[in-house]
């Protein structure tokens, strides 16, 4: 896309992006065709038994979306037009995604906004903040108006399936998955923040039968998975552990799959350890934004739960061995077929 001189380049921190910006401000906060009546879509499609307090689910296009989730879904696969140069980070929930949010927004804003400046957006604002998550912005006219308003590239989060981006194949798309018996155990410890009550057994069971929110996991990670082996300069698939293990080699991955390989000068300067360390765990839990607030008023989730533990292996510290060997049996299972496996701590 062509710019304007002085136009600004993206990605810009979502939240600076004012939402009555001469830009959208023609657009009535409207709820878009597929909101307008939400239970005829909705009503007749599969609910599953969900454990207490925890949001209904209905299965759509063979995944379990949380309710409100569904009208979201339709409104992505008929409108969402990507550009060539945006990027989408897509992941299951609680696999890395505020992780990989902020080491894309410091990889690809490095030049408007240097990893080591005192100025940093992250320093200042949550990283969901800074990259907007495009299940929020097709709930409304208005949000798809702010969508189309960014200037290029843009940089958007998604927990959607590939199946409900067909626009996908049209971006690049960072995905980023993780051991499922570590998901659960994040995923418990999320819960939990809103009901105290709620027993592992209880999401573990969830899990394991494919019921639970963006699932099943294991055809959520296939589905990305296939499409990264069939278009690798189009879906880059990174493991949290793998993250965990070599951040600065990832960095450059990432770097490189975006099209703002390093340059040596950047090297030398240090370029990527700063961005190592702006989204490092240690550091970004110390940081107002991250340990104040709400992620948002639909999800009175406080943000700090974001920041728990960033290790990997942690399910040993709540599964048992029965408990850890079933899941890895089904998980391996489904996806035999898609040649993914994942290396168990327990063995
Ligand atoms: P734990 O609950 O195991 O600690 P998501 O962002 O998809 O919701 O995933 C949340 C998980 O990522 C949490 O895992 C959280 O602690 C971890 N996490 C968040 N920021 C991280 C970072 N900068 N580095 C490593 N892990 C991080």
């Amino acid at each position: 896309m062509a710019k304007a001189p002085g136009a600004p380049l993206g990605p810009v921190p979502f939240a600076d992006v004012e939402a009555d910006s001469g830009l959208v401000s023609g657009v009535p906060e409207q709820l878009p065709e597929e909101h307008a009546d939400p239970d005829d879509l909705v009503s007749a499609l599969p609910s599953a038994p969900r454990p207490k307090g925890l949001s209904s689910l209905r299965l759509y296009d063979g995944f379990w979306l949380p309710e409100w989730s569904v009208p979201v879904a339709v409104a992505l696969q008929r409108r969402f037009e990507p550009r060539p140069d945006d990027v989408v980070v897509a992941s299951f929930p609680k696999c890395g995604t505020t992780w990989v949010n902020a080491l894309t927004f410091a990889t690809m804003a490095r030049r408007a906004h240097p990893a080591a400046g005192a100025g940093h957006p992250l320093l200042r604002l949550n990283p969901h903040q800074c990259v907007p998550f495009l299940e929020a912005l097709f709930g409304s006219r208005r949000g798809e108006a702010r969508l189309a308003a960014l200037p290029s590239p843009r940089l958007m989060n998604t927990h959607m399936p590939l199946a409900m981006m067909p626009g996908g194949g049209g971006c690049k798309v960072v995905y980023v998955c993780r051991e499922p018996k570590d998901m659960v155990v994040s995923l418990w410890h999320f819960h939990r923040r809103l009901h105290p009550e709620l027993p592992l057994a209880d999401v573990f069971e969830a899990v394991c039968g494919g019921a639970v929110g963006y699932g099943p996991v294991w055809d959520h990670i296939a589905g990305y998975w296939s499409a990264s082996a069939a278009r690798p300069d189009g879906v880059l698939f990174l493991r949290y552990e793998e993250l965990l293990r070599d951040p600065a080699g990832h960095v450059r991955e990432l770097a490189r799959f975006v099209g703002l390989p390093f340059s040596g000068a950047e090297e030398d300067a240090g370029v990527v350890h700063d961005i190592v360390n702006l989204c490092s765990f240690g550091h970004l839990k110390t940081l107002e934004a991250n340990k104040t607030g709400h992620m948002n008023a639909g999800l009175p989730i406080p943000r700090d739960a974001l920041f728990r533990k960033g290790v990997a292996g942690d399910w040993v510290n709540h599964m048992t061995p029965e408990m850890a060997r079933r899941l890895d049996d089904i998980v391996a299972d489904k996806l035999h077929a898609a040649g993914l496996t994942f290396l168990h701590a327990r063995e």
